[in-house]
């Protein structure tokens, strides 16, 4: 570990992890704990846990679980060198220096470096001969000058080794290159260019680091769009298209839209605040990024089908999330690029009518539902009243629910009492539901990912249980633990995992070293660190933990004695009996 550990423990001392996660989550109060909906899965009932005073955070539902700076690192995406920087800037500490050589880290710099160089490239060309079409295109969709340079766009060339020639003669490597997903190496071995004859569009981080381009192409060709796969220092799922800009400007609101082009147009046209995904559906993680951002939403998706069902998909994603959430439409089957050059100079104008219009989600869905119903036949009016009962049971909102209630009692005609009952006897039954649903998936996904990390334990159940309700003494008692080190050699420990654990700490305190949760993060992944915060969570401190101590050193001796399968298989008989009759005599 680079960082110096005398760094690392003032860091945390400053770093409050309920403070921390508050920035993330809406956290309250629960005993000595704090609980809230997890950040990293989709839940409607909280089985986030943090417990300040041992410094963990643990979800029930998905097995998440860690530290301050395993937090940091999971949901802003970092590694840990550059979580520990990050906390380090929150607490007004700087870091000090000699760090840049992460492995990783230094590679991903290597990646925005090329990336920056490609983006630089790419812009140029649209100023010569071979890249005037491109601008003819770009001017043709009536983007100013002025956009073009703001969002750094550009024209990749024709030839596909122009790029690779230039970033190598600026002493780019080609695995660099094929990292970056700049090159793709052809059957014969040597490198050729990425994106050819192409309109680019860089897609940039929050600190500005240029991760990832779409291109696009001047004809109907497919595809239209080409874009970066995931590399090193992109993930599609977690970045949106001039986010960058967009949360400066975000004011407590942002518009979603589907296209690269329309998040361009609206910008151009004063709506700074448009971001798009990245060529594919909302995800959770995003959802979680835009919540940082802003209260709002406003969903602008093209009116057609798919455009339609990507509504639906986004509201269900953003809603849990706590977000005000509302459905923009735009007109005549057009997307708001085309909407905005449709009405020239009232464009701007026109779309700012449009937004202040705009309805919530609920009058979405609910529309949509009676799109599906002619309600003026009975039969079809009573399907469509379960139907918007059932829907209106799932807003978390009463006053809500109520206006949506005395609505549709008016538009209809029925008692609202009627709807009222409906609604209430759905909303039971949801509530019911979705505990017995998160159930079960908390039990899955236990069990499964005990199997993931410690893979040996499901064998050796006994001396695995023994060994994690040790590993939770010693950090809850490290006056108690000397004493075991000096007794348990990590030889003792029968899963790996549980030794690798045990060495870890044990090699700290040796150093003279802290080995609480908080002090090894930096030598665990995510995943091993939620392993162990799980077990730490499910042992409650023990009462008196020198018995105790002694109690799991017996268990884990006596099972160290054990054969395993392979030695009963090729022991001999008589070394059998002698081992049978140490046995009995225990017993006794
Ligand atoms: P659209 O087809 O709506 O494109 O796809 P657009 O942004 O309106 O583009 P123009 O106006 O025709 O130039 C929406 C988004 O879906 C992704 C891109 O992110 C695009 O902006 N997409 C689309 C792809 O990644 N690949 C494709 O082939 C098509
Ligand atoms: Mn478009």
């Amino acid at each position: 570990m680079p960082i110096p550990e005398e760094f690392i423990q003032e860091l945390k001392l400053r770093s409050d992890i309920a403070d921390v996660i508050s920035g993330y989550v809406n956290l309250k109060k629960a005993g000595r704990n704090l609980v809230g909906l997890c950040p990293f899965h989709n839940e409607k009932t909280p089985s986030f846990s943090v417990s300040p005073e041992n410094g963990f955070f643990h979800c029930f539902g998905c097995g998440a679980g860690g530290d301050v700076i395993t937090f940091i690192k999971r949901i802003e995406n970092l590694d840990y060198i550059d979580a520990v920087k990050f906390l380090a800037q929150k607490a007004g500490m700087s870091v000090p220096e000699d760090n840049k050589n992460d492995g990783l880290t230094r590679f991903r710099n290597r990646i925005y470096e090329a990336n920056r160089e490609a983006a630089r490239f790419f812009h140029k060309m649209l100023y010569t001969n071979e890249g005037s079409k491109a601008l003819e295109y770009l001017r043709g969709r009536q983007l100013s000058e002025k956009t073009i340079i703001h969002f750094g766009l550009g024209y990749s060339p024709k030839s596909r080794y122009e790029l690779v020639n230039y970033l190598k003669s600026k002493g780019f490597t080609n695995n660099e290159l094929i990292q970056a997903n700049l090159a793709n190496k052809s059957g014969r071995g040597y490198l050729f260019d990425r994106f050819s004859d192409r309109v680019m569009f860089p897609i940039m981080d929050l600190r500005g680091n240029v991760i990832a381009f779409g291109g696009r192409i001047m004809s109907d060709m497919k595809p239209k769009y080409l874009n970066t796969s995931d590399t090193p220092a992109f993930n599609k799922s977690r970045n949106l298209f001039a986010l960058q800009f967009a949360k400066n400007k975000a004011n407590g609101q942002l518009i979603l839209v589907e296209g690269y082009m329309d998040v361009i147009a609206l910008h151009q046209a004063g709506f700074e605040n448009a971001v798009a995904t990245l060529g594919t559906a909302l995800t959770q993680e995003q959802a979680t990024v835009i919540k940082r951002y802003c209260d709002e939403v406003v969903i602008c998706y093209d009116a057609d089908d798919a455009g339609q069902k990507a509504t639906s998909r986004a509201i269900s994603i953003l809603r849990p999330t706590g977000l005000h959430i509302k459905i923009l439409t735009v007109p005549s089957g057009k997307d708001p690029d085309e909407f905005i050059k449709s009405y020239g100079e009232q464009g701007p104008a026109r779309f700012r009518m449009l937004l202040e219009k705009s309805g919530n989600d609920a009058d979405f869905r609910l529309r949509k539902l009676r799109e599906k119903y002619n309600t003026d036949i009975t039969e079809q009016r009573v399907e469509f009243l379960t139907e918007a009962a059932k829907l209106i049971s799932s807003f978390d909102n009463s006053i809500e629910q109520d206006i949506y209630i005395s609505r549709l009692a008016g538009e209809l005609e029925v008692e609202k009492n009627a709807i009222k009952q409906q609604v209430m006897r759905y909303r039971k039954k949801n509530s019911r539901e979705y505990i017995k649903r998160e159930q079960r998936e908390i039990q899955n996904n236990l069990s499964a990912r005990n199997d993931r990390i410690n893979t040996e334990k499901a064998y050796n159940l006994r001396a695995a249980n023994a060994e994690e309700a040790l590993i939770a003494l010693l950090m809850y008692n490290p006056d108690a633990a000397q004493s075991v080190f000096k007794r348990l050699l990590p030889e003792k420990f029968i899963t790996s995992f549980n030794r690798k654990v045990y060495e870890t700490i044990k090699k700290r305190a040796d150093a003279g070293f802290d080995f609480s949760i908080t002090d090894i993060s930096g030598e665990f992944s995510n995943d091993e660190m939620s392993r162990i915060t799980k077990l730490l969570a499910s042992h409650p401190r023990e009462t008196d933990p020198v018995s105790a101590a002694n109690d799991y050193i017996a268990v884990l001796e006596d099972e160290a004695e054990k054969l395993t399968p392979e030695q009963i298989a090729y022991a001999d008989t008589q070394m059998l009996m002698a081992r049978l009759k140490k046995l009995k005599e225990k017993k006794k």
